[in-house]
């Protein structure tokens, strides 16, 4: 028997047919939404997810072990990425959101195809947000070197609005800083103003932080960005589009967790290494102290 939207086929991540799809009957909506990255900066996308969805259970994969992805070849962060999603799935995941950007940019078909759940990148949001704030069509995308090489950005938006162009550029020091909790002071405005010159010279209004690590900089960012340009500079988050995006797929898959729902439902984490160092990083990301949470050690 088959509840709601037309049956799909089901796929086990070894590639076997295992069967009908269909949400209701392979569970309730009461399962958790699965989340990966590269490490632990993906917990901005998870912290902008439970702001947005408070009912909504979140489990969280970061491969700590493996981190940086930003730096690596695609097809070694393809395979990483399917470790990371096969090993979510067996979590019972209802949907999966790719919170790194760099696994967004290279995998996320792969991990379509190979995945029985809904899976959600955050280039899209994030261009789509980007497209939306830009009034002068000039849209700047900072990112990794792994996103920035793939491409995915000026395709997401050219698929979005052709007549928009992309300035983007790879930020990579961002990226320890944001790990170092260097996020305010001469350094990262050393940084940030070296970042965003180019792109003022190229006159974009709007500019995507195409990072997870990038949100813990934007006071900086926005506030070099005021000096350079004005305020006329628009600075859009890539995970904040993501949680909206994921509101609006979740209602159209009917997969909202249920309104009775604890208001703020639990987080459970998992990392692939160093799980005593974890509580000083994932506290910056996620905005809050993260030692009551649970935090488990895996091997993918
Ligand atoms: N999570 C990565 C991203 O959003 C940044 C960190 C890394 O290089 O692994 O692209």
């Amino acid at each position: 028997m088959f509840h709601g939207a037309e049956p799909r086929p089901r796929w086990s991540v070894a590639g076997r047919w295992t069967g009908c799809y269909c949400p209701r009957v392979a569970g309730s909506n009461a399962r958790p939404i699965g989340v990966f990255d590269s490490g632990l900066g993906g917990l901005t996308v998870a912290r902008a997810i439970a702001a947005r969805l408070p009912s909504e259970r979140i489990v969280y994969l970061g491969d700590t072990a493996r981190v940086p992805y930003g730096t690596r070849s695609a097809e070694t962060v393809l395979r990483y990425a399917q470790a990371c999603g096969a090993r979510l799935a067996e979590r019972d995941i209802k949907l999966l959101v790719v919170a790194c950007n760099t696994v967004s940019a290279v995998a996320l078909d792969t991990l379509r195809v190979q995945l029985d759940v809904p899976v959600l990148g955050v280039v899209t949001p994030g261009a789509r947000a980007g497209v939306a704030a830009s009034r002068a069509g000039r849209l700047g995308v900072l990112a990794t070197a792994g996103t920035i090489a793939s491409g995915a950005y000026p395709r997401a938006v050219a698929s979005l609005d052709s007549r928009v162009e992309v300035f983007a550029r790879p930020a990579p020091l961002f990226v320890p800083l944001a790990e170092e909790g260097w996020v305010d002071g001469e350094v990262p405005r050393l940084v940030a103003r070296r970042y965003l010159a180019p792109l003022v010279e190229d006159g974009v209004d709007a500019l995507v932080l195409g990072c997870t690590h990038y949100p813990l900089l934007a006071p900086v960012i926005a506030e070099v960005a005021a000096e350079l340009v004005g305020p006329a500079l628009r600075i859009v988050d890539s995970a904040e589009a993501t949680a909206e995006e994921l509101a609006g797929l979740l209602d159209a898959r009917g997969l909202s967790a249920p309104a009775d729902a604890s208001r703020v439902a639990p987080l459970s984490i998992l990392v692939t290494d160093r799980p005593a160092d974890f509580a000083s990083p994932a506290s910056r990301f996620l905005g809050q102290p993260v030692e009551t949470l649970p935090v488990e050690q895996i091997d993918l």
